[in-house]
């Protein structure tokens, strides 16, 4: 089934390269491309270009449409070019002509765009939010650990003494500041491009302003030309927020791969967080952060494939078409991953005898040398008079590494964690995330 079919000779393999798995994804667009449908048909009547009986009947269908597929009742049918054909069809049946005037004013450009935005929206709001209940985890983490003591690393290297609460809270800055990022893509994608049709603006004097407050967006786009080449770049602008998420994820879990080998012994990860070998009866594989490790690679790849597909010249391209799966797939992935970091962070079992006896004497020679050059002696001379006289590699520091971590009182460093300014962080993105969806549903979405 084609919107545009003239009655034309047509290819079955050229149709379904076209068309691809368009009637697949554009499943999880339904739902935004019937309500931005509705909000189209409201529009249409307040110019005169409908009139109401007809709003009301294609309103009603489309109201019955989205109770469908959000039963899973109805599923776009394999035959159907895309979503935005399976609607206009659904209204056809359903209503004859009436179903047939739904698509005045309007191209598929700007429906699949209204609809991606939406969608977006939503999913961008949703991974804001699991960044701030990954963020809350590692504060809870960091609030029962203020004095268990581990090496700091640079280099893979032990360098000095820090406290596993120092570690946790870089992950809920980190989760925090991702929040933000997402949440601000989410401003960017908070535009309405209803009433660009292909590009160019239609021959009606559309309620462009009123259609978009009507959906919930900020603004509207105001050029029709720029919307339409927006396509894809918006979605680059969200999943470079998505990415900034899942690289934490990945540090996350390259950092707990390497404690939980019996090398380091720092943590036992949870037991539904590994998995067994189908040879060796005695591994216990840590499978799962591995994956979340990976995940950042899909997303990453995702981003290269449409930075590469909107490299377009101006007004709408089919290439376009391609920004869907990845984006899609982007989302699903970090959905997926990030849902399981408060999981992981609230399990784990840290062997704290282990961490400590990992803090040996050498680890307090930058202490040393900075104690010596407080006392006048230039930092440079003191440097090297420790590094002629190094504590023992092998010989944990003991009590001295405490005293070491609580030393570090300027702001941020272990013995003045500054923990409270990072939930306070965290709460700011609590809020800013409930106001999003608050404000999304005042305004009637
Ligand atoms: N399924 C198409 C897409 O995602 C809809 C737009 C088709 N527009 C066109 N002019 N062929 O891009």
């Amino acid at each position: 089934m084609r919107l545009w079919d003239k009655g034309g000779a047509t290819d079955a393999d050229i149709l379904a390269y076209t068309a691809r798995d368009d009637h697949r994804l554009d499943q999880a667009l339904l739902p935004y491309d019937i309500l931005a449908s509705k909000a189209h048909v409201r529009g249409l009547c307040r110019v005169g270009a409908l009139e109401p009986v007809e709003r009301d009947r294609i309103v009603e269908a489309l109201d019955k449409l989205a109770a469908d597929v959000d039963a899973g009742r109805f599923v776009i049918p394999d035959d159907c070019e895309d979503g935005h054909t399976a609607i206009e069809a659904v209204l056809v049946r359903e209503l004859g002509d009436t179903g047939k005037r739904v698509h005045l004013g309007r191209s598929r450009n700007d429906q699949v765009l209204v609809a991606t935005r939406l969608l977006l929206r939503d999913a961008v709001t949703d991974l804001a939010d699991r960044c701030a209940s990954g963020a809350r985890a590692f504060v809870a983490l960091a609030a029962a650990h203020e004095d268990t003591v581990l090496p700091g690393y640079t280099h893979l290297q032990r360098a000095v003494p820090q406290t596993l609460a120092h570690w946790a809270l870089a992950f809920a800055e980190g989760f925090a500041d991702a929040g933000r990022a997402l949440l601000s893509a989410r401003d960017l994608a908070d535009k309405c491009p209803l009433g660009a049709a292909a590009g160019y603006g239609v021959n009606l004097p559309l309620d462009r302003e009123g259609v978009a407050h009507e959906l919930g967006f900020l603004q509207v786009d105001v050029n029709p030309l720029y919307s339409q080449t927006s396509r894809g770049h918006v979605e680059v602008l969200a999943l470079t927020a998505v990415w900034s998420a899942m690289a934490l994820a990945r540090r996350l879990a390259w950092d707990l791969s390497l404690f939980s080998t019996s090398e380091f012994g720092f943590v036992t990860l949870p037991d539904a967080f590994t998995t067994g070998s189908s040879i060796m009866p005695n591994k216990r594989n840590p499978d799962v952060v591995e994956l979340m490790r990976a995940a950042c690679s899909v997303v990453q790849g995702a981003l290269a494939e449409l930075m590469s597909i909107v490299s377009l010249p101006s007004g709408y391209h089919r290439d376009l078409q391609l920004t869907k799966a990845p984006t899609l797939r982007a989302l699903a992935e970090a959905r997926a991953t990030l849902s399981l970091v408060p999981k992981l962070a609230a399990n784990l079992r840290f062997d704290e005898g282990r961490m400590a006896k990992a803090v040996t004497r050498d680890l307090l020679a930058t202490d040393t040398a900075v104690e010596l050059a407080r006392a006048g002696l230039p930092f440079r001379d003191a440097y090297k008079r420790v590094a002629a006289d190094l504590g023992s590699a092998d010989e944990p520091a003991g009590g001295a590494a405490l005293a070491s971590v609580r030393a570090r009182t300027s702001l941020g460093g272990s013995g003045n964690l500054g923990a409270d300014r990072i939930e306070a962080r965290v709460a700011e993105l609590e809020e800013a995330v409930s106001r999003t969806a608050r404000s999304a549903m005042s305004r009637g979405v």
